[in-house]
């Protein structure tokens, strides 16, 4: 129903302004908004991991890289060994005196993009190290190699390596300025030669204090948006380029030491944005994936491997996939997974994660099994997969996909199989241009629910020639998010993707939180994505315009939830249109009296294009206000571009 008011402009005989009336119905509570409703995926890429969220700053650390001393730059005698003390990651140095009073023997390890050092922040140095001819001393230095100031050294301490022995040795050093791009370098003093393997400097302070531990302000920012489900490999990187790439999540618990390297896909997946030191060192691996779910009150949705490498690489190549005869080790790595996160402390995998220091086990409801795969050659694996799984863990929930399109024919026989298959929820992707978004105001009324449920589970707006986290983008995400919400019924899951990108390292954008050494920033899209997790309400409630949902016929969209918890309706409008909109808000329902407050929490930016930098991080955030109600109606002019939440307590 839309109320006609008079303008001035009206009464000068020019125009007729029409204030929109949406109506939510405050007492027909519907569905129940799941609590993995908006949720987060991260994926080591953009340095996400490695360089990013894993708080090690320093790059190959075990000389494992396929030419050992990448990222180090050695002098003096350093020599390449690989019969050290941990099986899976044999490699070390050996340094020797070089056999001149003023030269010296050592190397330097250039970190990721530089080692950020904070002012007053103390950095836990640590090394396996032995020395075969007595105690030798190795220095230890945080160096600034482009100071122009008096000294280069910004830290240095010295270490005596006592052992014939492998050994763990610690010492810590204290930086005394911020630095970006420090290095690390460690040399001989004195004639005793030593042995140096998995050299690492970790942030004293990490997230929640653990040693191996991750980036604090990362997982903070993190924690601070309240993602109800957490994915976690990926993406791609579940399933490398190949089988002998893949993801295994086996290889990522247990002694950081002992752990095997694997190749970063996104080291070379894009040409123009080629980096040959991208690999991955799962020192943040499944046991601290989990951590972190737990930390951040998060649900866990681990991906495993369906048997298929990836499919763009090997397009058609059946030959490059498991056959499905063979697939039984790749099931079994499914069912230890479970075992590993929910098994009892006997258990042969619930115990491994018991000797990790988390006896108790972690909850796991969800497995996603296979990436972005599609067509036959996918499903035929999936069955089994789904059997054996049904079988010994009848509680976890299943995650299908439906490939990497978001509509077509592909889609929709993925959509065919899922139910087939029988899968409780079917991952979707979309990442699209805006006019996909502003006209997918309507994607999810249509679905089937007596089906799968939803997982929006990679998704953001590429804009169109705007590949970056500008405002606009965001206000259409948050445009398309209306629509997930009105469907809670069906849409259970959803996740913007990616998540983490080093500003001197990415692959990939847009993303949801940007990053260089030191400092970290917030996109829009951040922000859209936690007002709706911080308000995501218990269930949905009916917002209409004329008997419709509001999806975009004039430029609005609008969504509308009760949180009985907190006793509060929060309603969600985005006004795309390019001028503002007079909105009349009828909570219908309402008693007299009832609504004591209304706060309104509003993302704008004037400007389209405009985005939050490490400079200027705040540039775009949410900003409160308060706004009247009356009779159960809030009358508000949303301006142009803008997406406003209103929050009713009663
Ligand atoms: O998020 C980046 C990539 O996009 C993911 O790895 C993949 O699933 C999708 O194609």
């Amino acid at each position: 129903m839309k109320k006609t008011i008079l303008s001035l402009v009206a009464l000068m005989g020019m125009a007729t302004v029409s204030a929109e009336t949406i109506e939510v119905n405050v007492k027909k509570v519907g569905a129940p908004v799941q609590s993995t409703m908006y949720g987060m995926f991260f994926e080591d890429i953009n340095f996400g991991a490695d360089g990013g969220l894993y708080g090690e700053l320093v790059k190959n650390r075990s000389f494992e890289f396929p030419q050992s001393l990448m990222g180090w730059q050695a002098f003096g005698k350093v020599t390449v060994k690989d019969d050290g003390p941990f099986p899976r990651c044999p490699h070390y140095v050996s340094l020797s005196d070089p056999g001149h009073k003023e030269r010296r023997t050592g190397l330097t390890n250039e970190g990721f993009f530089g080692i950020g050092v904070t002012k007053g922040s103390e950095y836990r140095f640590s090394v396996w190290a032995r020395s075969k001819e007595g105690t030798a001393k190795i220095r230890v230095q945080l160096i600034n190699p482009s100071s122009m100031g008096e000294r280069q050294d910004l830290a240095s301490q010295d270490m005596e390596i006592t052992s014939g022995d492998w050994k763990k040795y610690e010492l810590t050093l204290k930086a005394p300025v911020t630095e970006q791009k420090a290095q690390l370098r460690i040399f001989l003093v004195g004639k005793h030669g030593v042995d140096l393997e998995h050299i690492s400097l970790f942030p004293k302070e990490t997230f929640k204090g653990r040693e191996n531990g991750l980036r604090k302000d990362l997982a903070q920012a993190l924690a601070d948006a309240h993602p109800g489900i957490f994915r976690f490999p990926g993406g791609c990187i579940v399933e490398g380029v190949d089988l002998e790439t893949r993801y295994q999540w086996k290889n990522t618990i247990g002694p950081v030491e002992n752990r095997p390297l694997n190749q970063n896909r996104w080291e070379y997946t894009f040409e123009h944005r080629y980096f040959p030191d991208y690999y991955q060192s799962y020192g943040l691996g499944f046991f601290e994936y989990f951590q972190l779910c737990e930390d951040i009150g998060a649900d866990a949705l681990p991906v495993i491997n369906v048997g298929m490498a990836c499919q763009f690489q090997n397009w058609n190549n059946e030959a490059a996939h498991v056959p499905v005869d063979q697939l039984q080790p790749y099931i079994q790595d499914a069912l230890d997974l479970i075992e590993f996160a929910n098994g009892d402390e006997n258990s042969e995998w619930g115990k491994k994660r018991a000797e990790m220091g988390h006896k108790a086990p972690f909850g796991l409801k969800y497995l996603a099994v296979g990436n972005e795969q599609w067509d036959d050659m996918y499903y035929k694996r999936l069955k089994p997969f789904v059997e054996a799984i049904r079988k010994a863990y009848p509680q976890i929930k299943i995650v299908g996909t439906s490939g990497p399109d978001s509509e077509g024919e592909m889609f929709d026989k993925g959509w065919v199989a899922m139910k087939e298959l029988k899968a409780d929820l079917v991952d979707e992707h979309f990442y699209r241009n805006e006019e996909w978004f502003l006209s997918h105001g309507l994607r999810y009324e249509s679905y089937d629910r007596k089906g799968p449920k939803v997982f929006a589970g990679e998704y953001a707006c590429h804009g169109k020639g705007k590949k970056w986290n500008h405002f606009e983008a965001s206000l259409l995400e948050a445009a398309l998010m209306t629509d997930f919400e009105r469907n809670a019924d069906v849409v259970y899951m959803t996740a913007y993707a990616p998540l983490f990108a080093h500003i001197d390292g990415w692959q990939w954008r847009p993303d949801l939180i940007w990053f260089d050494n030191t400092r970290v920033f917030k996109s829009c899209s951040y922000y859209v994505q936690q007002m709706y997790m911080m308000n995501k309400g218990t269930n949905v409630l009916p917002c209409l315009m004329d008997k419709k949902p509001v999806a975009g016929e004039t430029g609005l969209y609008a969504s509308a939830v009760i949180d009985k918890d907190k006793k509060e309706y929060i309603v969600k409008v985005v006004n795309v249109n390019a001028d503002a909109r007079e909105v009349n808000l009828n909570l219908k329902g309402l008693k007299k009296g009832q609504a004591l407050s209304v706060e309104t929490l509003t993302l704008h930016s004037a400007d389209l294009d405009a985005e939050n930098t490490l400079d200027n991080p705040e540039k775009i955030t949410p900003q409160k206000g308060t706004i009247a109600i009356s009779d159960g109606t809030i009358s508000d002019k949303i301006p142009a571009k803008t997406f406003r939440m209103y929050k009713v307590k009663y």
